[in-house]
Formats: structure tokens, sequence, C-alpha cells
């Protein structure tokens, strides 16, 4: 098979080399790719959101699966566009990422379903969102309604700062149209988790549990990032409340989806607060997470391809998927200034010196003069398996230590929360 992967960060590395495993991959494109993923597939100069272009490519060489890697082509329609043209894609329609694109969408349906969440409003003009500040109290989360790479939402612990949350998001446009509309919801306290399953619009496969770390400093201080490193499985997620997020998150959702005539294919990511009154849904994304892809796909015995195939062919009920028992972590390496501004252009040395069975995704890199050097905020994400967690840290701390690049930052603690399973 010829397969196109859309997309270059951590995630699409991860996604290349799962697939370069596959016994019926013969060539692997991926675009636009990066320095690490060009060791296992040929890298493209197209952008991920230039679907035409994409969908040019994938005619003209005989594409015979291609996989959506982020969100924003899903919601530009990148799957409908493809299957328009005969081809085979791997993703949900634009009707069903809509789960993701609006954040009103998702908690309406959440509401209307009864799937548990945050109590929240939904308003399209600014002053009635300020009048619910008052009636919601203060901590409160306000939300952009659309797409806005992860910075949409602002935890707000004084009126003051929510009034002006909403004045960057509604007035000054500050993530342009996606603030058309804002969320405001009340705030909850616990320890998240993120659930991904594999679903084709009814039969529901879920992969391992995992924990992303969000804050760019250890001991979860400072601002928010994509992500600064993740583990699997999530000790602290357990059987029971799996039961829970089997039956009344994924089965639902999938249900509600195909029942508002948004049938869901692809990747289910529910993001999940464990609070005190039990399991709430912070969000729905509809593709793989980013670092969590680092550290389940690792941990993933079974044939992705095969998987995917049973997705698009709506056949995922007779297939059985199995996981290794090894817990997994992953440690990004970020640029400085990251997640503000940040240099580029920095040279990589020490990835010769990783021992094999350690896996360094690339996220933000390219080749320039025949040398590695830095080309985003999120870097590298070194990933490591062991029998406990303990041996799967040490492993990539230790590998960490080989890795230099001018400016690199790293929490020190991912993982920690695994190890003392602390909520
Ligand atoms: P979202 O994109 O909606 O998942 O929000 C991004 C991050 O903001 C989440 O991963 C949480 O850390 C935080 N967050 C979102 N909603 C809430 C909430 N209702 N209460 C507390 N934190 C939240
Ligand atoms: N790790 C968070 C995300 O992929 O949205």
């Amino acid at each position: 098979m010829r397969i196109l992967i859309v997309g270059g960060g951590g995630r699409e590395h991860a996604l290349a080399v799962k697939i370069k495993e596959s016994p019926k991959v013969k060539e692997i494109f991926c675009a636009p790719g990066n320095a690490g993923i060009s060791q296992v597939a040929q890298c493209l100069d197209i952008a991920s959101e230039d679907i035409d272009g994409l969908l040019d490519f994938a005619l003209k060489n005989d594409i015979d699966l291609t996989i959506v890697g982020p969100e924003a082509p899903l919601t530009m329609g990148i799957v409908d566009k493809f299957q328009d043209k005969g081809l085979r894609i791997f993703g949900p329609s634009k009707l069903a990422a809509e789960i993701e694109g609006s954040k009103a969408f998702s908690k309406n349906l959440m509401k209307k379903y009864q799937i548990p969440t945050a109590q929240y409003m939904v308003f399209t003009e600014e002053n009635e969102a300020k009048a619910y500040l008052k009636e919601i109290g203060m901590p409160c989360v306000v939300k952009a309604d659309g797409l806005a790479a992860g910075k949409g939402v602002m935890v707000c612990f004084e009126e003051e700062e929510a009034i002006q949350a909403i004045n960057e998001i509604m007035l000054d446009k500050c993530f342009g149209s996606a603030g058309n509309k804002v969320v405001i919801e009340e705030y909850l306290e616990g320890q998240e988790v993120s659930m991904l399953a594999f679903t084709d619009g009814k039969a529901i496969i879920p992969m391992v549990s995992a924990q992303d770390h969000k804050r760019i400093f250890d001991n979860d201080q400072g601002p928010n990032t994509g992500g600064m490193g993740a583990y699997s499985p999530t000790p602290i997620y357990t059987e029971e409340i799996h039961e829970f997020v089997l039956t009344e998150v994924l089965e639902k959702t999938v249900k509600a989806m195909a029942q508002e005539g948004r049938r869901y294919k692809g990747v289910l990511y529910a993001g999940l607060m464990l609070t005190a009154k039990g399991v709430k849904v912070l969000e729905f994304n509809a593709r793989f997470g980013d670092p969590e892809t680092q550290v389940v796909l690792p941990r993933l015995k079974t044939d992705l391809v095969e998987i995917m195939e049973a997705v698009i062919d709506e056949n995922l009920h007779n297939l059985n998927v199995e996981w290794s028992p090894e817990p997994a972590v992953c440690v990004v390496l970020a640029a400085k200034g990251y997640p503000g501004e940040y240099e580029k252009g920095q040279i990589i040395t020490g990835l010769d010196q990783i021992p094999p069975e350690v896996q360094v995704f690339h996220g933000g890199t390219t080749i320039k003069d025949g040398q590695i050097v830095t080309s985003g905020g999120r870097v590298l994400g070194v990933t490591a398996l062991g029998q406990d967690f303990q041996g799967a840290l040490e492993l990539a701390y230790k590998s960490i230590e080989k890795i230099h690049f001018s400016g690199m930052q790293y929490r020190k603690d991912i993982g920690r929360k695994a190890l003392k399973k602390v909520l």
C-alpha cells in the first residue's frame, strides 16, 4: 500500500513509525513532515491545510490510504473531499469533526444526550456573556467556540480576568471568527486523563489511557502549552472509571453523533477531568492527541493499518486490538521561549547516541545544510517504555542527557504522578 500522512509534528512521526511496521505498507509519504519523519517517509512540500494540493497528490500518486493528523484539515472537510473522489481516508467527516471544531456544538450535544460535562452557557453577545459571570461565579472557564490552536481556553479566578477574556475573544477577535461565540463554563478540579478510541460509527475500541502535561514548568506551573510530555497508562484511571467512560461517554457520544446525522469515524479523543463528583468531559478532539500518541502508539501491538481499514470499512467489531502492558513515557524537549515566541534554527546534536529501544519523535525539526536544526516550539519527544514507570522514566531522562540544542528546555517531573499515584 501507498500511504499519505497529513501533518508534520511528533504525533505524525509516531504515526509514520507505527504505519511502517505494517507488512501491508510499501511506501509512506508525509505532508509536510519534518527531519525525523524523513527517515521513515518521503516528505512533501505541501501544507497540511492545502486540501486541493493534497488531493491532487493523492490522485496522481495512487495513494491507497490517507491518514490525517491535525484538526484543521478535518474541520475544513478533507475527508469529504477525498471520499468524493473515491479515495480512502482515515478521519471524521466535516460534520463529524465539528465535535472539536465548535465547543458550542460539542457542549450542546453533551447536554442533549446527557453526557457528563461542566455546567455551561453559550453566548453570541458579549454583554450577555459578562452578565452570566455573576450567575456562574468564580473561578470559571471562558472558551472561544472555534479552533484556536489550543490557546482558546482561559481559566479565570477573578471576574476581571473573565471580562478581559470575553473582551479579547469577542471584541478584539484575538482568535478571529473562532470567537464569534464563547462558552462559559464551571471550573472543574481534578486530574486530567486523555482517553482515545477508534470508532467506525458503531463499534468502539478504546486505546490505552494517557495523561498529558499541559503547563510549561514543573509542578504544573506557568502557561499552558501544546503538551510537555505524557505517560500511559494513567494509574488513577481505574477499571471502574473506564467502564463508566466507555458507556456514559464514548458509547453515548458515538450513538449521539449517528443520531444527529454525523456518523463519527476515526479517532475520538475524550479529554476527561476526574473530579470528586465523578468523571466529566472537558472536550472532544476529532483526532489523535499530541503528545498522547507518542506514548499510546508505541504500546500498540496490532497492525495500525488493519485497524484504520476496519474503521473505513465499518468492520471494527471483528477486530481484536492488543496492547503492550509496558508503561510508556514521553518527555518533550522545547525551544527557548516556548510557548511564547521561540528560537529556531538551533543545531541539534546527540541524536545518534540514543539507544535503539528509545524513540525520539521529531515535532519541530528540519534539515539545513545537512544538519538537523530546530524549527518549532516543541522540538523533540523522547519516548521510552519500561517494565515499570521507574524504568521507563530513567531510560527517557538518561537519553535526554545525550541530546543538546541551544536553549533546550524540558520538564523534569513528567510521570511523577504515575509513580506516586497522587491526585
Ligand atoms: P479544552 O481545550 O477545552 O480541553 O481546554 C484546554 C485545557 O483547559 C484543559 O485541558 C484543562 O486543563 C483546562 N480546562 C478546560 N475546561 C476546564 C474546566 N471546565 N475546568 C478546569 N479546567 C478546564
Ligand atoms: N494533547 C492535547 C491535544 O492533543 O489536544
